[in-house]
């Protein structure tokens, strides 16, 4: 554990009361993966603390900040634009600091990129840095115009965890709660081990302190978060794995319940099934991504563990886990993946029958294994397996979703519905509901019936 240099807050906090009449206004967006919106508020938290107010908008704000995410080319691409498109804002308000964080910050050809083709982007810093954001406001305002950290010149790879980092949650009923950072898997297409760096930790005393005071707030909805929860406890002094921490966590007292992602099939124990399957206040719902339904695909992508492993655990999972749903990440095209290879994906994703899926056609990585592979196959071959596999998911998510029409269950109710005077919750194993109901309960628990379904989303009735 490290301590946050605390004197820079002081200083930022002066500075900026000197350089602005009237509190100024920080609008942070974030893209990509919840640790990157758990990191937002974080930011946000410091950002606060130091005397900015916080808005919904960049169109208010004296700094815009985007807290970026690498995963695919895509996501990157968009921000580019995003970016690009505050050029005009910076000339009709020079004042405006625009900055640039997160995992695409962590690769310096991206920085590069930024310093050299982006002159209006005044900050620029990796996913370690968040408490040395003060440090950065101050030298913004006293040395340099533009701060650009490139990665690796303070903290990147850092293998500590800063556990007083302020936070302003984006809800008061449901929280993010980070439990690991970092991921050592290398899957061979993925990049986040190499801006997210290895894998770390954070001490179950800390984790239960933030609990407790998430319980004490009244939050009702704590999801758990890492890149691979099931690997919690490498590396700490204390001999203690993922079941035993959701074990202890469940014996805190209150009205909540606890999800928790991403689970990596290596890694997921029948110890760990038996916990969920103990325990009223774990949700009765599994992320667990398969990636892809073939075994010489799996190898290539170095995840650990075969199809026949995943379907065992699945297996194992429905017999100890009454009414337990499953959702997964598919990656269609993979190099070299052959079209018998994708029909085996199709095959299983039918086998397992997933709730949900979030599908990716692959996107080459600098820097990871797999971009340097042989890729014969087209981005139309591809995109013509992603339509199939689609199709096939909602056929399947069709008949499991309309499975559930006719029961009561207790939802979580998290915002407004899309029809004028609706509500939208959430069931347990993740389905959104929607029914008729008054705003007061938003942040509440309510039983609602369900009674059809539209596509994904089911439509319901509140009970009394
Ligand atoms: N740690 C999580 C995943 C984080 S990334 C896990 O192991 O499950 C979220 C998802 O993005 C991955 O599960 C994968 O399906 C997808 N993904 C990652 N890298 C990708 C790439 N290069 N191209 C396409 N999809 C990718
Ligand atoms: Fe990426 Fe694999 Fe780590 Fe998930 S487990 S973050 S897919 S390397
Ligand atoms: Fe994206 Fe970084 Fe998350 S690359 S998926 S925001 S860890």
């Amino acid at each position: 554990m490290s301590t946050i240099q605390f004197e820079h807050n002081e200083k930022a906090a002066r500075l900026i009361a000197e350089h602005y009449e009237m509190p100024p206004l920080a609008y942070v967006h974030s893209y990509g993966c919840q640790q990157n919106v758990n990191d937002a508020e974080k930011i946000r938290g410091v950002l606060a603390d130091v005397g900015f107010g916080i808005c919904n908008g960049p169109e208010q704000a004296d700094l815009i900040l985007f807290n970026t995410c690498a995963v695919r080319e895509h996501a990157e691409q968009r921000v580019f634009g995003n970016v690009g498109a505050l050029k005009g804002l910076k000339e009709k308000k020079p004042g405006l600091i625009i900055g640039v964080c997160g995992c695409m910050a962590q690769q310096p050809a991206i920085v590069e990129k930024l310093k050299k083709s982006y002159p209006f982007v005044d900050l620029v810093f990796g996913v370690n840095s968040i408490d040395r954001l003060p440090e950065m406001i101050c030298d913004r305002f006293e040395k340099a115009k533009r701060v650009v950290e490139m990665p690796g010149e303070r903290t990147e790879m850092r293998t500590d965890i800063v556990e007083e980092i302020p936070i302003r949650r984006d809800s008061d009923f449901r929280a993010w709660l980070s439990i690991t950072y970092g991921c050592d898997n290398f899957c061979t297409y993925c990049i986040v081990p190499y801006v997210r760096g290895r894998e770390r930790s954070r001490r179950p005393a800390d984790i239960l302190a933030e609990f407790k005071a998430l319980v004490a707030a009244g939050y009702k909805e704590i999801t758990l978060l890492g890149q691979n929860v099931n690997s919690y406890g490498k590396g700490l002094e204390e001999k203690v794995d993922f079941a035993d921490l959701l074990e202890m966590l469940c014996q805190v007292p209150g009205d909540y319940q606890i999800r928790f992602m991403t689970s990596h099939p290596k890694d997921a124990s029948r110890k760990l099934m038996d916990t969920i399957a103990a325990h009223d206040k774990l949700c009765k719902h599994l992320h667990l991504p398969v990636q892809c339904g073939s075994d010489r695909v799996l190898k290539e992508m170095n995840r650990h563990y075969n199809k026949a492993q995943y379907l065992e655990l699945i297996d194992y999972a429905k017999k100890t886990i009454p009414g337990v749903t499953f959702s997964s990440d598919i990656i269609v095209g993979f190099p070299g993946e052959t079209e018998e290879e994708f029909e085996e994906t199709l095959e299983l994703v039918k086998k397992v029958g997933y709730m949900q899926l979030f599908t990716f056609i692959y996107s080459p990585r600098t820097g990871t294994k797999a971009a340097a592979m042989p890729d014969p196959f087209t981005h139309k071959q591809k995109a013509d397996r992603m339509a199939r596999l689609l199709k096939a998911q909602e056929e399947i998510a069709f008949e499991l979703i309309g499975r559930q029409v006719g029961s009561t269950q207790r939802v979580l109710v998290e915002g407004h519905g899309r029809n004028e005077g609706t509500l939208n919750g959430r069931l347990d194993n993740n389905l959104v509901v929607e029914f008729t109901a008054p705003e007061s309960l938003i942040g509440q628990w309510a039983q609602v019936k369900l009674t059809s379904a539209r596509g994904a989303i089911l439509l319901g009735e509140l009970q009394a």
